[in-house]
């Protein structure tokens, strides 16, 4: 983390979990466990249908409220989806775009990625933008490459002033969902990595205050040592933010 020039971000990512009604319980459980966390912004991406009960439940709170996906167009023929003025007029602050599971299962490009980013820059909505190799890839030593190509088609055609309003997701795919960790080094050294392109296509004050997250199997045993590292600002959590101690442990770690 380096506080100095980019905020620390704990972004919980609830995926397909919680009906209205759970949602509600859970962020009432969460809310007075996070309340004190002073150093870090701390948003859950919830489903879309939970969206309203968790922005009422988070009301006059520092917790910010996500959704997992959007539409790059504003409205027309998209049957099923949802847009990203609808989500700005609820009060919902970030986006996820491009998770893995998004690429694997909905067949999401890197060109659709970053259609998305430009889409939720423009109607105010800061993108979490999720990067990261596959087990092959990191297995035949590609994954310099396909990181560096992600983070670039997903940034074509941001303004140098937007760079900041973007958040980075470090996930290997490999160790989502999996209870594999990175190794504090190896996402170290890609969230480097990352900073390095950012750098290379914006300069370096547009390099230093984006956030760069990692997210795969993040808990309370590995979270303090993989914030401390310079290069990572925060977390993407799955798994353990459905857990309400395991949460509030990880925001702890960021908070120090
Ligand atoms: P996980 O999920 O923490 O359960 O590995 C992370 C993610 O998919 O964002």
């Amino acid at each position: 983390m380096n506080r100095r020039y980019r905020k620390t971000v704990i972004a919980g990512n609830w995926k397909m979990n919680k009906t209205p009604k759970e949602a509600r319980a859970l962020v009432d459980t969460l809310r007075p466990l996070i309340s004190k966390a002073k150093w870090c912004t701390t948003v859950l991406r919830v489903p879309f249908v939970d969206l309203s009960a968790a922005l009422k439940a988070t009301r006059a709170t520092k917790i910010a409220i996500g959704a997992q996906n959007m539409h790059y167009e504003n409205s027309g023929p998209y049957t099923g989806e949802v847009s990203g003025p609808m989500l700005v007029e609820m009060g919902v602050k970030y986006v996820i775009v491009g998770h893995s599971e998004r690429r694997q299962y909905f067949a999401e490009t890197d060109e659709i990625v970053n259609k998305k980013v430009l889409a939720a820059l423009e109607c105010g909505l800061r993108p979490i933008v999720c990067v990261g190799e596959t087990l092959q890839e990191r297995e035949q030593g590609v994954t310099a490459e396909q990181v560096t190509k992600q983070v670039k088609i997903a940034l074509q055609g941001v303004q140098p002033e937007n760079i900041r309003k973007v958040v980075i997701a470090y996930e290997p795919i490999w160790a989502i969902g999996t209870g594999k960790t990175a190794t504090p080094e190896q996402a170290n050294e890609v969230c480097t990595l990352i900073r390095d392109t950012i750098r290379g296509l914006f300069g370096a004050r547009c390099a230093r205050s984006v956030s760069i997250l990692y997210g795969g199997s993040m808990n309370p045993e590995n979270a303090p040592s993989l914030l401390s590292l310079l290069n990572i600002d925060g977390g993407l959590i799955g798994g353990a933010s459905l857990n309400p101690d395991d949460f509030k442990a990880i925001v702890d770690a960021a908070n120090q």
